[in-house]
């Protein structure tokens, strides 16, 4: 569609918010609608952010105003091609795809669980990555009534795991990788660097805590696929084949080559440090996008109050070619106990056409 620029919401009252009375902010937040009366794009995640209670949206208001430093410099304007220049388009958008009601609690359930969805479905907007868009880029679900609520999708070729009931990862697998981006399972990679970085890793233990609860409680839709039943024969025999390094394939040698000093023989990595390749989640995915991204642009661990050192990865672009990176990837997600289809080059080429360079 173009370029959409994000406003300045500082409380500056001719570049930011400064003008907007706490009626108008809730009006903006919940409502996508700005104080001129124009609707804003959904971009800004406001069909999730319907539900906030009166006093958190009183409570944030207050911080906007009072505590955050005024910017009195105008942000670019957007201006997208017809017909998405026609703000009054969204009025339509809004009656077919957001929901106007506001958060309802599960009965039966605790105060912690209904704690943490309350934070998933509304502040954390979780859904707008997790849950998958429908031909109006809608979410296909604003809450838990429908099961495809988190069930996964793919934002900017890059696979977003289903958060539905995450029967590998126990309450602690999923507070860790929030608060410090890495666990047993992951690190984290993609557009949740950023979430971890600027919002998870600043919320309370007992918040986190909720939203893990909350997750687990979900039914989740689909066993987990693309592993080998035999994990432990499975690895050994990859390892053992790598060690004696006869006849390896072009996939096997690139891997010993370029991966295996970090990832080691048995793909398991080093807990904490590097991360396991040998069942882990973005290997795995059905669509390899993350995988190749990582391969050629390389990662970074983000540094969090609970884990601050920064963990590198290089990016091997410049040193592979789109043919080496898809046997090295095919290997990777079908070694040890990987079970995944393979990656062609056109895969490859696909996304390091998409790459920024200036990045
Ligand atoms: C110098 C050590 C090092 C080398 C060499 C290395 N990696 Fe990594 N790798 C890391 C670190 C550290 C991370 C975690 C960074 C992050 O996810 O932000 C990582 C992350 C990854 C991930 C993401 C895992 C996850 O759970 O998110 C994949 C996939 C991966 N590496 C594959 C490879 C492949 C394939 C190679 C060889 C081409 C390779 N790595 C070479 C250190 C290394
Ligand atoms: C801006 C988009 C975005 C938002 C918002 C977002 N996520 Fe994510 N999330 C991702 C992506 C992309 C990944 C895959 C990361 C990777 O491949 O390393 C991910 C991965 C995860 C994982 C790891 C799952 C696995 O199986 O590996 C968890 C847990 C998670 N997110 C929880 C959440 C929660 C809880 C929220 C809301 C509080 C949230 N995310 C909001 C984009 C997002």
């Amino acid at each position: 569609m173009g370029v959409i620029y994000s406003t300045n919401i500082s409380p500056d009252p001719k570049a930011g918010i400064g003008m907007y009375s706490e009626k108008d902010f809730a009006e903006a937040v919940r409502k996508g609608i700005r104080r001129d009366g124009k609707h804003l794009y959904p971009a800004m995640p406001y069909p999730d952010y319907r539900g906030i209670t009166d006093d958190d949206i009183h409570t944030l208001y207050v911080y906007f105003m009072k505590g955050v430093k005024p910017v009195p410099e105008k942000a670019p304007e957007t201006s997208l091609s017809f017909p998405f220049n026609q703000r009054w388009g969204m009025w339509f958008w809004n009656i077919a795809f957001t929901d106007d009601k506001p958060f309802a609690p599960q009965n039966q359930a605790s105060t912690v669980l209904n704690r943490g969805k309350y934070l998933v479905e509304t502040l954390g907007h979780c859904g707008s990555c997790h849950t998958p868009r429908g031909i109006g880029m809608q979410e296909k679900a604003l809450n838990d009534s429908d099961s495809k609520y988190l069930s996964g999708g793919e934002l900017n070729n890059w696979p977003v795991p289903p958060l539905r009931g995450m029967p590998a990862w126990s309450v602690k697998d999923i507070t860790e990788y929030l608060s410090t981006g890495r666990n047993d399972f992951a690190s984290v990679g993609g557009e949740m660097t950023g979430v971890v970085e600027h919002s998870m890793q600043h919320m309370s233990d007992e918040d986190l805590n909720a939203i893990a609860i909350y997750l687990k409680s979900l039914p989740a839709d689909t066993p987990e696929s693309n592993r080998r039943p035999d994990a432990v024969a499975a690895t050994r025999q990859t390892s053992d084949f790598l060690t004696k390094g006869h006849n390896l394939s072009e996939g096997q040698m690139l891997y010993m080559n370029n991966c295996e000093a970090c990832h080691w023989t048995d793909g398991n990595g080093a807990k904490g440090i590097f991360p396991r390749l040998n069942g882990g989640d973005i290997v795995l995915a059905d669509n390899p996008g993350g995988l190749i991204n990582i391969i050629l642009k390389g990662a970074e661990t983000p540094s969090t109050i609970n884990a601050p050192s920064v963990m590198g990865m290089p990016g091997f672009a410049s040193r592979l070619n789109n043919e080496q990176v898809a046997a090295l990837a095919s290997f990777v997600r079908s070694g040890w106990a990987n079970n995944a289809s393979a990656v062609s080059d056109k895969d490859v080429a696909k996304v390091r056409e998409s790459l920024d360079p200036a990045k």
